[in-house]
């Protein structure tokens, strides 16, 4: 049998693609040789591989030439026709794409009453805007601490919702108003402090950083109060499922099987199951959860959604998470430096991996060299960018931390403030933050995944 892509489809071809009974498959995974009892089509319908055929290296090349990062393949073949079939999980729940849940969230989907309108004024024009002035230390503990509260919440609610203990949604959407307010008091502030306090990488710190950097971009996107406290709320709880995938994969911070991967994106269907039984959240919640990792070029999961499709809330989150994603050490790989996952997003926009207008927002929220980030400035002094600088990417508000000549600068000194937009300094090089091993898009350890 020889392998071939043809450009021909079958009659029920729209339910073949997007049957409940495949899963997506990176090309990468497809083992030379193994023989294909079903079908495989591409995501317009188009016939790529006869049934009862066998995977070949040619067959694989021209699905990379067609940029096909990962096929659908019928739930029967995904075991012998990938790697990692020694893993086979729990097949109890190899079902759950066809759960009513999930089919009455599709159907909302599909009907196309996702639209956001504002019904009240747009946050930003009621936020404080600081300039060239240092965070406040007392509402920078009040911060941290809280963050912390909010975490141990966090991890209370899940487990209750886990065994059966549900939290109210008041509790919830009580914790995004409270991030709210301060957000709106200092962004630059508590989205410095969240990247801090997320560098123990819980679940829960996850959520916050979440909850807080897509709000922030719900903010630049000129969304109203009520818009971006939904979008905080969905942050909060978008992830709660990963605790039930945790119990069987770990903690999933290193590169997964196929098999693996493939229970880590029930993670959204999950969470939707457990929010069911959490009384008083807007109903534009679970459709979002459902949605977070779902792509604008259709590649992502669980439903292979395209950008029309899917919620602006969750393409907001999709870019939030990109960024904590990559900004965050794995088990085989150190956390990219901010400048480098800055970088990184970017070109993802080209493909549509992710969204360009909330990544956009997301630019103008953190600049490119981020909020919280280390450089070397043209004098050879080192500096932590603290404050974004309208429209100039390049030249944020940064505090000195240290002169050319290796003397550590007193931060009560208002001169080690520079606006970097009036300035004859420029930023020379980013470093990576002192403590943390991060790397750059040059380190061979970066594969690109998010
Ligand atoms: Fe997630």
């Amino acid at each position: 049998m020889t392998t071939e892509i043809k450009e021909q489809t079958g009659p029920s071809i729209e339910s073949q693609i997007d049957s409940e009974e495949t899963v997506s498959i990176r090309v990468e995974d497809l083992i030379v040789g193994r023989r294909i009892n079903h079908p495989i089509y591409d995501a317009h319908g188009v016939l790529l591989l006869a049934a009862d055929s066998v995977v070949n290296s040619r067959f694989k090349q021209l699905l990379r030439d067609r940029k096909m990062p990962q096929v659908e393949i019928h739930n029967e073949d995904a075991a012998s026709v990938s790697l990692g079939s020694d893993t086979m999980l729990d097949a109890s729940s190899q079902g759950i794409f066809s759960t009513e849940l999930t089919a009455k969230l599709d159907r909302l989907i599909e009907s196309g009453s996702m639209f956001v309108a504002n019904t009240g004024p747009a946050v930003r024009d009621s936020m404080v805007m600081h300039g060239c002035k240092a965070y406040d230390p007392a509402q920078r503990e009040k911060l941290f601490e809280q963050q912390k509260q909010f975490g141990e919440s966090l991890d209370g609610m899940m487990r209750g919702a886990l065994t059966g203990k549900p939290p109210s949604g008041a509790d919830i959407t009580g914790m995004a108003a409270s991030y709210l307010t301060q957000l709106t008091s200092d962004a630059d502030s508590v989205i410095s402090a969240a990247v801090e306090a997320g560098k123990d990488e819980s679940l829960s710190q996850h959520c916050l950083q979440m909850s807080l950097l897509g709000m922030a971009i719900g903010t630049e996107l000129n969304l109203d109060e009520n818009n971006v406290r939904n979008i905080g709320l969905c942050g909060l709880v978008h992830d709660w499922g990963m605790v039930r995938v945790q119990e069987k994969i770990g903690r999933g911070r290193r590169q997964l099987s196929p098999l693996e991967r493939m229970e880590m994106q029930k993670h959204p269907i999950f969470s939707l199951e457990m929010l069911e039984n959490v009384a008083g959240i807007p109903s534009v919640v679970p459709v979002v959860c459902y949605q977070v990792h779902e792509q604008p070029n259709g590649l992502g999961y669980p439903r292979q959604r395209s950008h029309k499709m899917i919620h602006l809330f969750a393409r907001i989150l999709n870019v939030a998470h990109s960024y904590v994603s990559l900004t965050s050490s794995r088990e085989d790989r150190p956390a990219l430096m901010p400048y480098a996952a800055m970088e990184y997003l970017l070109r993802l926009t080209n493909d549509k991996t992710i969204d360009q207008g909330p990544m956009r927002a997301l630019l103008n929220l953190l600049s490119l060299f981020p909020i919280g980030s280390i450089v070397i400035l043209t004098d050879g002094s080192a500096a932590r960018v603290i404050r974004r600088n309208k429209d100039f990417y390049t030249g944020p508000i940064v505090q000195l931390i240290q002169t050319a000549d290796g003397k550590n600068v007193d931060p009560l000194d208002p001169d080690s403030i520079i606006d970097l937009n009036v300035s004859d300094l420029e930023i020379d090089q980013a470093l990576p933050t002192p403590g943390k091993d991060e790397i750059d898009l040059s380190s061979d350890l970066f594969d690109g995944q998010i």
